[in-house]
């Protein structure tokens, strides 16, 4: 059972450091823009020296850090190495990772996990484990030692119950749910460059109306974009509003042609975004043709354990060359106990479904599942604006390169999180706050008489991402794709410019933006490599250091015209 998120106003004797300036603006000293692990662990880095807001766009707890599986990376065993995990990591990234964080947040991982232990996580034990090292370790793709913590199968769930559990409790954090992140608003506001963020404009959901939130520092940590593809393993908020809202406001972003497809989600008419975490895989899992033969070994020596890549790849090329609806993932032979014990929600979820998956394979078919991309940042979080940061999965820290390696991300939002925490710290006290942001203008705005447009624009780019820049992706298609939603950007700017601003508006206005994003950064790369797979260039441009691609918005104006670079 999840704690109630303390509700705003605080009540009690919390310090008050907050001011409610009016009925519709708030100052804050951090504003952080999402509630999941990157946003929570931050806020209770910061809470013992300032005073932080939090908002989610929907409960405390609808991200993806709840859903999460698998678990998370960190050397533990004497007989891996921190160089081990770099490496791993190196080459899952399909070597564009920047080495320099990867070694970073390898560094720092056994330290990220022995906090969340001190906040009293529940991770799985090892009956063999010792005072130095209790946690059972578990294995994913792409890892060449058993590095993975885990609580069973919903890290994820333990992740966020824990640190929400501090963060509802703590004097100095106050959660807003329900309040939907607009746009930041920089010191443009009030005649400056544009290049200070001072805080960011929010839609509540349960009133209707947009307030104002000031503050010296705003930290997106809003998570990634997959819904942006019609299959995916995300909730619903996947929408990608900080990425969107960064650039609007003049960051640069990277790496948006690497979105992470999972090779393995539960095929069920009535199932919706349920995963069947790889760790089913690092047991022992084996996958299967319709006709119950393996055929992983045919594209990669690492079998069923390649990186992510590799694997929903080999899938997709299965599944259209004997025009099947899905393969299928086998454990049955670890025997009913074992599965259980590892993998109790996933036997409790596919059971609901009438799939035993102690007794019979269960289907599955890969699903957009990571945004690799992101707000481009340094090794503390710090995008291109004074006062931006950007944690957790919309951030580009350069940890992921090509192709995220399983289990890498929510220790990256721990990593980051500490590390931004950090840097806000040691640079207080900060100057102090702009004038108060200006009231939202409503004037000439109508409601919009036509939701249905929303609607059906929402399926429109969900299914033209995933037909024209899914797994598989061709310069023909993608330029098709680029077409269509250079139309839907006019129309949906236009609904914006005239009507009453709604969650779907918003997000389908977000989703857009970074449809564009991932589009222009394909077409650039002109080559194959990790999860962009492009039949034009099929094969590793190897004459030169591999490029990053980064995209930078015109004149840093929070325009979205794309006057974009390479840069190695
Ligand atoms: P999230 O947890 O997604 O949180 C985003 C927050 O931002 C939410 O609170 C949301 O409400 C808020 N938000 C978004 N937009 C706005 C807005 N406009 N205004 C206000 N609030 C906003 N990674 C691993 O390392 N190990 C795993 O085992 C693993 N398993 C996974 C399994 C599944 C099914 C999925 C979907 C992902 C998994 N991942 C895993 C990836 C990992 O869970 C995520 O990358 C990570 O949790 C992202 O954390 P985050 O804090 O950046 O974002
Ligand atoms: C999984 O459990 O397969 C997800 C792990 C991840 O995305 O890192």
């Amino acid at each position: 059972m999840l704690t109630p998120p303390r509700q705003f106003p605080p009540s009690g004797t919390a310090r008050k450091r907050w001011e409610k300036m009016s009925e519709n603006s708030f100052q804050y000293d951090v504003l952080i823009i999402g509630s999941g692990a990157a946003g929570l662990s931050t806020a209770l880095k910061l809470a013992p020296h300032v005073k932080v807001a939090v908002l989610s766009k929907g409960k405390i707890d609808d991200g993806s850090t709840n859903w999460a599986q698998g678990g998370i990376a960190a050397v533990l065993d004497a007989a891996d190495s921190i160089e081990n995990h770099v490496r791993d990591t190196l080459v899952a990234g399909a070597d564009l990772c920047k080495r320099e964080t990867v070694e970073f947040v390898a560094t720092n991982a056994p330290k990220a996990i022995a906090w969340l232990d001190e906040l009293g996580i529940q991770l799985t034990r090892d009956p063999n484990g010792d005072n130095n090292q209790p946690f059972h370790l578990t294995r994913e793709g792409g890892h060449s030692h058993r590095r993975i913590v885990h609580a069973a199968d919903a890290t994820g769930r333990a992740v966020q119950t824990t640190l929400q559990g501090q963060a509802v409790n703590h004097p100095n954090i106050d959660v807003f749910e329900n309040y939907l992140a607009i746009d930041l608003v920089t010191d443009r506001k009030f005649g400056g460059e544009g290049r200070r963020c001072i805080g960011a404009y929010a839609l509540d959901l349960g009133t209707g109306k947009v307030k104002s939130f000031n503050a010296r520092t705003v930290i997106l940590a809003t998570g990634g974009a997959s819904k942006v593809y019609r299959f995916t393993s995300n909730p619903d908020g996947s929408t990608g509003d900080g990425i969107a809202m960064a650039w609007r406001a003049g960051c640069r972003v990277m790496n948006m042609e690497f979105s992470q497809f999972h090779p393995t989600c539960l095929y069920h008419p009535q199932a919706k975004s349920f995963l069947i975490s790889e760790a089913v895989r690092g047991e022992g899992g084996k996958l299967l043709l319709p006709d119950g033969t393996r055929f992983m070994d045919r594209f990669d020596e690492r079998g069923e354990l390649a990186p992510r890549d590799i694997v929903a790849r080999a899938i997709d090329h299965e599944l259209k060359r004997l025009g099947a609806d899905c393969v299928y993932l086998d454990i049955t032979h670890k025997g009913a106990d074992f599965i259980k014990e590892h993998f109790p929600t996933i036997y409790e979820n596919c059971l609901s479904y009438g799939i035993d998956m102690t007794q019979q394979p269960i289907p599955v078919v890969p699903a957009a599942h990571y945004t690799c991309g992101g707000v481009l940042t340094d090794l503390r979080g710090r995008t291109d604006l004074t006062g931006l940061y950007a944690i957790g999965e919309c951030a580009g820290t350069g940890l992921h390169g090509a192709n995220r390696l399983a289990s890498n991300s929510l220790l990256e939002c721990l990593v980051f999180g500490e590390a931004a925490a950090k840097d806000i710290i040691e640079a207080l006290p900060v100057e102090d706050l702009f004038k108060p942001i200006p009231d939202w203008d409503e004037t000439g705005i109508t409601d919009s008489d036509e939701e249905v447009i929303v609607a059906h624009n929402w399926e429109q780019l969900r299914n033209v991402m995933w037909d024209f820049v899914g797994i598989v992706r061709t310069t023909k298609r993608m330029q098709r794709a680029q077409h269509r939603v250079d139309l839907l950007l006019s129309e949906i700017d236009e609904y914006y410019g005239n009507f009453r601003v709604t969650n779907d508006l918003l997000e389908l206005r977000n989703l857009s933006v970074v449809a564009k994003l991932i589009i222009q950064s394909a077409l650039w790369r002109r080559e194959s490599r990790g999860l962009h797979y492009t039949t034009d260039y099929p094969d590793l441009d190897e004459s030169g250091t591999p490029r990053q691609t980064i995209l930078v918005p015109e004149n840093f104006a929070g325009r979205w015209v794309i006057s974009g670079q390479w840069k190695t």
